[in-house]
């Protein structure tokens, strides 16, 4: 029975909304947290604190003593540099994976949260399955597949699965703030695509209904999937880059003025946070690795395996999801 359950990422957007389901469904967390990490999303749930870094496998070791399962979430989305992605999301993995086998052998549960970018973007119009070869794009999806290499290396002895998200979005999060505040100001700065597409589609999760997708992981008996395998974890609507910013937009009265962007001015900014980053040994959400995921006509994935498999289904509209997002973004004053 699954009752002590350990989160890598806890203080992070999605660690804590998985944190917070755990909760609800009555099970005993720990978090996984560095010395430096902000516990301010985690002050009104109850947890444990497990002091560790993914770059320090011997504190690996005593955090997952006395678990009965894991969900990993911990991660980079952005980094200054390959080395720095694959340190976080590959070789961080490995040195989990490592510290499980050595201290937590029967673990029963061990689920790691990918990414579509493992996977890759859709260039043929329709949408992604499991089974598809993968098309990486950046250096970011091709250490989220070789984090997800390094959790096939317990398959044989601990019940383990990657999931794969694609646009996550909801209270906490920075990464579409971005967008918000964007549309909050009035624009609609559309970007471009290559190959040329009429309007770029997305497929994207509501931050809650992922988190109720990762705990029914978890917590599903070991029957009608193999260990080590993955799955994408989405919404069945697929929502085009018009609508998000409209969708944003209306749910706080706002009408949009929209503008092009060219490929050359998106290019010409991400080389220059790209150099700007490296010289003060920090990054930015837009940089030189993120062009091919910008510059991408479509990141759409189907929801239909993890429906079967698990029954398993994001019950937040795309709307209504905005809508939450946003008062909350509003009530925080983050727009
Ligand atoms: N957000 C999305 O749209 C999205 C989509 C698909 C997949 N994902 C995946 O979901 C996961 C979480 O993303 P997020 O958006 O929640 O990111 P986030 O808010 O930046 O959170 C990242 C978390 O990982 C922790 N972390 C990073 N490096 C670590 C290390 N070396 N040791 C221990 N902890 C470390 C961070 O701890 P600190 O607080 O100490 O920094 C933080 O708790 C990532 O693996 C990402 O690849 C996200």
């Amino acid at each position: 029975m699954i009752q002590n359950v350990l989160v890598t990422g806890a203080s992070g957007f999605v660690g804590s909304h998985v944190v917070d389901e755990l909760h609800r469904r009555g099970l005993r967390v720990f978090a996984l947290m560095r010395r430096s990490s902000s516990s301010e999303w985690l002050q009104s749930v109850p947890h444990e604190v497990r002091q560790g870094s993914l770059s320090d496998v011997e504190s690996l070791y005593s955090a997952v003593r006395g678990m009965d399962a894991i969900i990993h979430v911990a991660g980079a989305t952005t980094a200054p540099s390959r080395e720095s992605y694959f340190d976080h999301n590959a070789w961080g993995t490995q040195r989990l994976v490592q510290a499980v086998l050595q201290q937590a052998p029967s673990l029963q549960r061990f689920i790691h949260v990918s990414s579509l970018a493992a996977s890759g973007p859709t260039l043929n119009g329709g949408v992604r399955v499991e089974s598809d070869p993968p098309h990486l794009v950046s250096a970011y999806g091709e250490s989220k597949q070789e984090g997800e290499r390094q959790v096939q290396e317990l398959a044989s002895r601990i019940p383990c699965l990657s999931v794969r998200p694609p646009l996550v979005f909801g209270p906490r999060d920075r990464g579409v703030l971005t967008i918000a505040q964007t549309a909050a100001r009035g624009w609609m700065p559309l970007l471009p695509s290559e190959p040329p597409v009429p309007s770029k589609r997305y497929s994207q999760i509501y931050v809650e209904d992922l988190a109720q997708g990762i705990v029914d992981l978890t917590m599903s008996p070991n029957l009608g999937w193999n260990s080590g395998e993955a799955f994408f974890l989405s919404a069945p609507e697929i929502v085009t880059q018009e609508q998000i910013f409209e969708t944003m937009a209306s749910a706080i009265g706002k009408k949009l003025r929209r503008i092009r962007i060219p490929a050359w001015s998106v290019r010409g900014m991400a080389h220059g946070l790209g150099v700007i980053g490296s010289l003060r040994g920090r990054s930015y959400a837009l940089n030189p690795d993120k062009l091919g995921e910008l510059l991408a006509p479509a990141w759409t994935c189907s929801p239909e395996k993890v429906k079967r498999v698990f029954g398993f289904q994001a019950a937040t509209s795309f709307a209504e999801g905005i809508g939450k997002t946003m008062n909350w973004y509003r009530e925080r004053g983050w727009i």
